[in-house]
């Protein structure tokens, strides 16, 4: 099981949900993660993520920021998207009804339904990092709970 995710810097909200869901479950997983856009091509998590993740035990330092491309579409199972402009975007870039068919909401899976998008902490201050650490520690549960721990 491979699984992607992904939001538009890819140095605050996705690899964090990399970083968590990496954190629960074994090696036959395999997570990654993206962004819509190439902005911070190969630099490292916002400090204020890893800080946040660190507080809870989880070290981000290692991810660098690498911009979503079609290829993921054949590499990975799953493709989450933190909002819906995220969704959108690698929607847009779907070319069969099989690419679709693996883009998520990740706050679906604890809000079915209800489409709701991880806020976009970059601009904002540090509860806002804590209020993300939150909504995709719950989500990222779910998502165990679902595909099993590898
Ligand atoms: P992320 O947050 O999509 O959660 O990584 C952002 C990071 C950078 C920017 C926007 C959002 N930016 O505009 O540079």
């Amino acid at each position: 099981m491979k699984i992607l995710m992904v939001c538009l810097g890819n140095i605050c909200r996705s690899p964090l949900a990399e970083g968590l869901l990496k954190s629960k479950v074994d090696k036959n997983v395999e997570v990654d993660s993206a962004g819509t856009s190439g902005f911070h091509f190969q630099e490292p998590p916002d400090s204020r993520m890893i800080r946040t993740a660190k507080k809870h035990g989880i070290d981000l330092r290692q991810i660098r920021s690498r911009p979503f491309v079609y290829e993921d579409f054949a590499r990975f199972d799953r493709i989450y998207a933190m909002d819906n402009d995220n969704y959108n975007n690698i929607l847009s870039m779907a070319k069969t009804e099989s690419d679709k068919e693996k883009v998520f909401l990740i706050l679906n899976e604890i809000y079915p339904e209800e489409n709701m998008g991880v806020p976009d902490p970059y601009f904002g201050g540090d509860r806002g990092f804590e209020e993300v650490f939150d909504f995709l520690d719950k989500a990222t549960d779910e998502i165990v709970k679902k595909i099993g721990h590898g």
